[in-house]
């Protein structure tokens, strides 16, 4: 099993076999290459290879993203480790840690939404004087661009 496994891991994969076995599609592969996320070599006829790894980077990748972290944040966090090599545990801890905490921040930031959206749904008055969602004078537009009430951490 564990030679299978070292095997496995050191296996070159054409990108349509990361595709197949990652359930990503093969336009997806090319954008998170495109993005620094993960990293490909060319084979004599000028075709992307993947080390098997790449499959577990795409994983973490998608697991992140569906937390709710950017590709930006995802690369960043990436970045600190060498492109393409296995990961130490050590280094999935300190990752895991990380998006925990950002994961956390996220629930705390939609549990606050919920709570003060109560009253609005099935409402759609934006009342001035009792409505969460209210901004008198645009008051808001100092802090910057975009939905402040609804986008605040
Ligand atoms: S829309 Fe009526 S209270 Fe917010």
């Amino acid at each position: 099993m564990a030679k299978t496994q070292a095997m496995d891991a050191g296996r070159i994969l054409s990108v349509g076999e990361v595709a197949k076995r990652s359930g990503v599609p093969v336009s997806t592969i090319h954008f998170y290459e495109s993005k620094g996320l993960i990293k490909a070599t060319r084979n004599a006829g000028n075709h992307r290879q993947y080390q098997a790894i790449v499959l577990r980077y795409i994983a973490i990748i998608r697991v992140a993203q569906r937390t709710g972290l950017s590709l930006e944040e995802i690369g960043e966090t990436l970045s600190s480790i060498q492109a393409g090599s296995k990961l130490t545990a050590s280094e999935w801890k300190d990752i895991s840690i990380k998006w925990k905490e950002n994961l956390n921040n996220r629930i705390r930031s939609l549990e606050r939404l919920r709570d003060e959206l109560d009253s609005c749904i099935g409402c759609g008055c934006l009342s001035l004087k009792d409505c969460p969602l209210r901004n008198p004078e645009d008051e808001l537009a100092k802090e910057g661009p975009g939905a402040r009430i609804l986008e605040r951490p």
